[in-house]
């Protein structure tokens, strides 16, 4: 099978919008650097990146007569709040475990902001105590358990998307809608920053442009993971794996070498989900000159790691360095205490 033989339900306006971000290159004196936006490229509530992993995750739930998403992640989820507008928009039920995987003492941090939007799409939103983690969690277990036994027939989503047979194939298309934008704008991306926690964000971009490589004679470029999960080990493991089986999913013809497979630890801070200095200084700078925000759980600390890299010269000066924007903006309205 090729990437283009799966079915792919349309979530979003078309490719995501890519532009340079030109303020911030000229302070950083470094790398050209572009955004492409995941946050702009859909209308179903802020969108972001799991509306793309969704589009291959849909036509496999109506396929099997589902009615009811069941989804997990933190209080602030922005999967989940995605799976909630994706369920609205297909007249579908969503129900939602939100675990309390953040230590952020904001007053307002299970009202506002992703869950706040969540209720307001009609989702069926349950508290859970317990704490952060990637992998199957017995709450996400019940839930499907619930609905089968009160007669519903359940869709389950992991969290964010990943851990699921189709989950990358979302980004490997991306890698592919990359290629062509690159024609169309004349430039040549040879180093992607993104950000990496369940893994199949960047997972599924090894996995397409690994594709391109072997398939479509692309150029070998870098596909740089900055993790903000703070727990690195369990993080790179899942990209590795994930991106494996995609890659072998999608036809690529090899196994992918362990230098493809790239997550950098150092601007995660000590905990998922907790801003520390780095994370904040990207937020306003980015902010400051291009107009562009960026939340303190993901793309804060995704950019971070990017300034660091191209202000040092460790992505070379003449590189096109394309930041890969994630959404997830809802979230920075439970950090109030934090950002006035
Ligand atoms: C805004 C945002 N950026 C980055 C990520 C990380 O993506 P992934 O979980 O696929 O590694 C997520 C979700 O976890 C997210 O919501």
């Amino acid at each position: 099978m090729t990437l283009a033989d799966f079915p792919r339900h349309s979530l979003m306006f078309g490719p995501s919008p890519i532009h340079p971000l030109d303020r911030l290159t000229k302070h950083l004196g470094g790398a050209r650097v572009w955004a492409k936006r995941e946050d702009v490229s859909s209308g179903l509530a802020f969108g972001g990146n799991k509306v793309r992993k969704l589009e291959y995750l849909v036509p496999e739930a109506l396929a099997q007569g589902a009615d009811t998403l069941v989804s997990i992640g933190g209080v602030q989820s922005n999967h989940t709040r995605q799976v909630a507008a994706v369920a609205a928009h297909l007249g579908m039920k969503a129900v939602l475990v939100q675990e309390h995987w953040v230590n952020w003492p904001d007053a307002v941090n299970d009202r506002v902001g992703n869950i706040l939007l969540s209720r307001v799409m009609g989702a069926d939103v349950r508290l859970s105590p317990a704490g952060f983690g990637i992998g199957f969690k017995d709450s996400w277990k019940d839930a499907i358990a619930e609905v089968e036994a009160s007669g519903g027939k359940p869709y389950a989503i992991p969290a964010g998307a990943s851990d699921h047979r189709l989950g990358g194939l979302g980004f490997a298309n991306w890698a592919h809608e990359v290629k062509a934008q690159e024609e169309q704008l004349g430039v040549f991306f040879d180093t992607i920053v993104v950000c990496s926690v369940t893994g199949s964000t960047h997972a599924g971009m090894i996995a397409g442009f690994a594709d391109l490589l072997e398939n479509f004679g692309d150029r070998r470029r870098r596909v740089l993971g900055i993790d903000a999960s703070a727990t690195f080990d369990e993080t790179r493991d899942q990209v590795a794996r994930i991106a494996r089986r995609t890659a072998d999913l999608i036809g690529v013809g090899r196994d992918l070498r362990d230098d493809e497979i790239t997550v950098l630890e150092g601007w995660a801070g000590d905990e998922y989900g907790i801003p520390v200095e780095s994370t904040d200084e990207a937020i306003y700078l980015t902010g400051r000159l291009e107009g562009v925000i960026l939340d303190p759980v993901y793309e804060g600390k995704s950019m971070a790691g990017l300034i660091d890299l191209v202000s040092s010269g460790e992505i070379p000066r003449d590189s096109n360095v394309l930041y890969a924007h994630l959404g997830g903006q809802p979230a920075i309205n439970a950090y109030s205490g934090r950002y006035h």
